[in-house]
């Protein structure tokens, strides 16, 4: 257990330990050749600009942007869309997502809200009692796609890009092609079952009917054409247009292929839902953890209220190791579960209230609390610890590890920090015919019921419970992380654990990524890759968890800002096949 202002020792324990996967390489910054060459790595410091994402073509759309004078929003709105063209299992044009930026100018922080939206026709009984896995691959699990709205709302509010100059790099990756990589052919693979039940998906995606080729060439003229008349004709053309129209037809009557024997259901979207979406500013969360200001993700995200509670209860305690982060994230989950939804009334800031918190906090001890534990009282009135009996066993719920987050940093000192997806690997596996790109299946983040008094029951209009947890940390003010990873409800842990080995456990941000993970959701059980499970297993089951392999939590990006202008931008080094940082120039 590590105590507090105990840092710089655990800095030295946990060098000389086995749990560091960070690449010596990593931690050199680059020289200006190096960066020239703008190759795939997980760490890059410097001036100017800086960004992280998964992937190479998507971080360089994003760093010639912010070269050619466009700022942190056009940047990222480039990067997102040309991760649809090359991480198009995991964002899209017709997903959702949550953007938290910090603008320099005014010193404000904002959130964009994305999120996909349910038809006008769904009702809290709409997913009841049909299988999870065929709920996925269907028009009925299909929200109303936000990523368009939010693109030409952040562009209009704050960016200076039009929506088809932030475009051009995408539509660029997608006419000329990428490279098949190793992720993407398995992406491909383990997803071929049902892409070959539909025409249109195994039209582009199984080409000769199998997994394009690692090495080879993958073009996706279709999408480069439908980006094309996306900035011609702006977001009307999806919202209530042309193309709304084959989004709805393709939700309607999924083209499944003749002779399969799946069961695709159709969907509830109506051409008046598309019309009637919006993306919407909401005011940030924040808590503040020692010193440093935490901004996230409002409801109907999860995930600023529970890393926020997580952080609050921490913080309410002596020590923190990380017997610690794991008891703070099940209490906190505990909380997440009952009162998070797109419901009226979410009591947010008693949730990330310190009263709250105390009360919460006085349940860890020495031993791990039975789980799932039981939910707290954020009632206002806080008193003396509180005895809570455990709730009865519920499965653990299924997280793929999709979905993706990226950062960028500009010279004016705007900071973005940016989550997309379509939910599943693959979203709904149904490729809107002739337009090159998947739809979401975000609707299956609903509970399925019946679960009378679940805040996050489907309704009509209603945005499904999110944990994406894009986060901005200000320190006096200024900018000092900004940090986030997919990975379903784990991205809510993956945030949280960065933030503590960043700051209870003494790593620095590289470090803190590339660390080993575990992710306690208030099940008995505690998913644990094999790093963590190593350095910590024996003394956390000598307290009473349960550790079980989860071999890969989280692929996470961040950004550090050291001062004098300098930024350090971070990707994973080895997850997910590793990710690219790149910065805008290495010397000031
Ligand atoms: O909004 C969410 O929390 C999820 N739909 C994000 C998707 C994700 O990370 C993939 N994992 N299930």
């Amino acid at each position: 257990m590590i105590g507090r202002g105990s840092a710089v020792l655990a800095a030295a324990i946990l060098a000389g330990s086995s749990v560091l996967l960070v690449r010596p390489a990593a931690a050199a910054p680059p020289g200006p050749g190096q960066q020239q060459q703008q190759e795939k790595r997980p760490v890059a410091e410097g001036y100017g600009g800086a960004v992280a994402t998964v992937d190479l073509d998507a971080s360089k759309a994003a760093l010639g942007v912010l070269r050619r004078g466009g700022n942190a929003i056009d940047a990222a709105v480039a990067a997102a869309a040309t991760l649809g063209v090359t991480e198009p299992y995991s964002a899209g044009l017709a997903g959702g997502g949550y953007i938290v930026y910090y603008d320099a100018r005014h010193r404000r922080v904002h959130t964009i809200d994305g999120r996909e939206t349910a038809p006008k026709a769904m009702r809290p009984t709409s997913l009841e009692g049909i299988p999870f896995d065929d709920a996925v691959t269907s028009g009925l699990s299909a929200g109303v796609p936000g990523s368009v709205a939010q693109w030409e709302l952040a562009l209009r509010r704050f960016g200076t890009l039009s929506l088809g100059e932030a475009l051009k790099p995408a539509i660029e990756v997608a006419s000329r092609g990428f490279t098949v990589d190793q992720t993407f052919y398995d992406q491909t693979a383990s997803n071929a079952a049902r892409f070959k039940d539909l025409t249109s998906t195994a039209k582009l995606y199984l080409p000769g009917g199998a997994p394009p080729a690692v090495g080879s060439t993958f073009r996706n003229p279709e999408l480069a054409d439908t980006y094309r008349q996306l900035g011609r004709r702006g977001g009307s053309w999806l919202y209530g247009g042309r193309l709304g129209a084959e989004i709805v037809a393709t939700v309607k009557r999924p083209p499944v292929t003749p002779g399969s024997t799946r069961t695709v259901r159709p969907g509830l979207m109506e051409l008046s839902d598309l019309a009637a979406y919006r993306a919407v500013e909401r005011a940030p969360t924040r808590v503040t953890y020692e010193d440093n200001d935490v901004y996230g993700m409002p409801p109907a995200s999860s995930g600023g209220s529970t890393v926020g509670e997580a952080l609050n209860i921490l913080q309410a305690l002596p020590r923190v190791g990380v017997h610690e982060y794991l008891e703070a994230s099940k209490l906190a989950f505990a909380d997440r579960g009952k009162y998070v939804g797109d419901i009226p009334g979410v009591p947010l800031r008693q949730l990330l209230s310190e009263g709250f918190a105390k009360e919460r906090a006085c349940l860890v001890g020495e031993r791990a609390i039975p789980a799932p534990a039981a939910p707290g009282d954020p009632d206002g009135s806080y008193g003396p610890c509180r005895a809570v009996p455990p709730e009865s066993q519920k499965p653990t719920p299924a997280e793929g590890p999709e979905t993706t987050h990226l950062v960028v940093a500009d010279r004016w000192g705007n900071v973005v920090a940016y989550n997309i997806t379509i939910e599943s690997t693959g979203g709904n596996g149904i490729v809107v015919p002739g337009r090159g790109f998947l739809l979401n299946n975000e609707l299956t983040d609903f509970t399925f019921g019946p679960a009378p008094g679940d805040p996050n029951l489907p309704g009509p209009g209603k945005r499904p419970r999110s944990s994406m947890a894009p986060t901005i940390v200000l320190k006096n003010g200024e900018p000092l992380l900004a940090v986030g990873s997919p990975g379903g409800s784990t991205i809510i842990t993956t945030v949280l654990q960065i933030l503590v080995n960043r700051w209870d456990f003494g790593m620095t941000l590289p470090q803190a990524l590339a660390a080993p993970r575990a992710t306690q959701r208030n099940t008995a059980q505690t998913q644990a890759e094999q790093g963590f499970i190593d350095r910590y297993g024996p003394e956390l089951t000598a307290r009473g968890h349960s550790l079980v392999l989860n071999p890969e939590i989280g692929a996470a990006t961040g950004l550090e800002f050291l001062g004098g202008g300098r930024v350090q931008a971070v990707a994973e080094p080895v997850r997910r096949g590793g990710g690219s940082a790149l910065v805008v120039s290495g010397h000031r």
